[in-house]
């Protein structure tokens, strides 16, 4: 197999002392998919990270980090010598080799990007949970009258170079900026703000944020550091403008105290840079997973955890009497207080601001709860969390995650909890990324018969 080295380049990363390997190439055939928005090949023994190959296609790649002594190199493909049929023209101008990191597949067809996440979820499912399944991630319609996987997102972080004041996305794994002049997976709403036509000097970000089902924008510009001042925002549509910081907080400078957005049967009020589900169809899609996942019966005493502003809290009130319980969990004080605004007219409901870990073991807090969502950040609900929900003693556990890899690590604690995983399953929530959403549907799992 040919190998060729170009001249060397200084080392990429602190750890590689060692002499760099990056920009050389290597010929080699792309193997199965892995976490992360790549693909494995190998070259003579050592694991390579392939970004924009797909499986069984021969490619020329070129080392992005990585030094002589790495256990693996991170390349990307610079020439296809044998395409894959599920190779097509990427849709947007900036997605490909060195250029935006958003996207990872833009280069393979929306079926083989869901066939990409399946084989991903099924993977993390066999190595961390001991679980063998046949996964299949159900497409998601996006907005009507766009091509398949794009204008889908409601939610954009645009990064600033702080030379020019260009918007643009942030390369992959680097600070550098991709300016852009628009983004293929933004939805219209994002896109007629105009934030890519301003000059942003002075700014460290902008995220936009185009509701669904109303007309409400809204934008959250952080000042650079050096800063300090808000620049005046001016833009092509009106907008809710909050001053962001570093910490993800947002503050209110003028317009509406954030968004209203539109879904399972509600409206929602979701203030400043709360959290919302990214894909207009996704709340309704989870909303009705969930429910089918948890099957509610009134009298039941419900659990929404990591609740946001409430969205699984008051579609499980919805299936319950009045007067049952349902209790919503949630560490943003702003999202408790628009959960609590958003569910002011049912008796039963209830939010608690806090961490999770820390407010089930709240003394007075619930002893028993007969059915649990839980819908944690990427970094998943780890093993003390799912300790906690397994001493409810709940019926039935929903688990809805967007990271595959956390998912699978819980789905063991709660195997080790005495909870079996019963279903699950997969949307593609994020178009042309390796993102996945999944619910995975736990109970408890029938007790051994004692041996005589
Ligand atoms: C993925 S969002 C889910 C929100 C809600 N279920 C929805 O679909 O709109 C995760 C939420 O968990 C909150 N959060 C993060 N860490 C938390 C923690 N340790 N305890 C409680 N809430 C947390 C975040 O503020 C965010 O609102």
């Amino acid at each position: 197999m040919p190998t060729f080295r170009s001249a060397g380049s200084p080392p990429s990363t602190a750890d590689d002392a060692a002499e760099s390997l990056v920009g050389t190439r290597y010929e080699v055939e792309v193997g199965p998919v892995a976490h992360g928005g790549h693909c494995v090949a190998r070259h003579e023994g050592r694991v390579l990270f392939v970004r924009h190959g797909l499986p069984g296609e021969r490619v020329v790649v070129e080392v992005t980090e990585g030094a002589e002594t790495s256990r693996f190199l991170r390349t990307d493909v610079v020439e296809v010598l044998t395409p894959s049929p599920d190779r097509v023209q990427p849709p947007c101008p900036y997605a490909g080799p060195g250029r935006c990191g958003g996207c990872d597949w833009q280069h393979a067809t929306p079926a083989a990007q869901r066939a990409l996440k399946a084989a991903v979820v099924a993977e993390q499912l066999r190595r961390l949970a001991g679980l063998d399944l046949d996964v299949q991630v159900e497409a998601v319609d996006g907005p009507p009258g766009l091509p398949e996987g794009l204008g889908w997102r409601t939610r954009v972080q645009f990064a600033v170079d702080p030379d020019s004041g260009a918007v643009g996305l942030r390369k992959h794994r680097s600070h550098d900026v991709q300016p852009i002049d628009a983004c293929a997976i933004a939805a219209p709403g994002v896109e007629e703000l105009g934030i890519e036509r301003r000059d942003w000097r002075g700014v460290a970000s902008i995220e936009a944020v185009a509701a669904s089902g109303s007309l409400d924008r809204a934008v959250v510009v952080t000042p650079a550091e050096h800063e300090g001042r808000m620049p005046i925002v001016e833009l092509d549509r009106p907008v809710a403008v909050f001053r962001g910081d570093e910490r993800g907080r947002a503050k209110r400078v003028h317009g509406r105290a954030g968004v209203r957005e539109v879904a399972a049967g509600r409206t929602w009020r979701v203030s400043g840079a709360g959290f919302w589900q990214v894909h207009p169809a996704a709340a309704d899609t989870l909303v009705a997973a969930v429910l089918d996942g948890l099957e509610p019966r009134p009298g039941d005493v419900a659990l929404d955890l990591y609740c946001g502003v409430g969205l699984f809290a008051g579609a499980i009130a919805d299936r319950l009497a009045d007067s049952d319980t349902v209790i919503g969990v949630e560490s943003s004080r702003d999202a408790v207080e628009d959960a609590r605004h958003n569910l002011r007219a049912v008796p039963g409901a209830r939010f608690e601001a806090g961490r999770v870990e820390r407010v089930l073991t709240r003394p007075g807090f619930l002893r028993r709860a007969d059915i649990v969502v839980l819908d944690p950040p990427r970094a998943g609900a780890g093993k003390t969390v799912v300790e906690r929900i397994a001493r409810l003693t709940p019926r039935r556990i929903v688990y809805v995650a967007c990271d595959p890899a956390a998912l699978a690590r819980d789905v063991g604690y709660f195997a080790q909890r005495g909870y079996r995983l019963r279903a699950l399953r997969a949307f593609d929530l994020f178009p042309q990324t390796h993102h996945v959403e999944c619910i995975a549907v736990l109970e408890p799992a029938p007790k051994a018969p004692k041996q005589r």
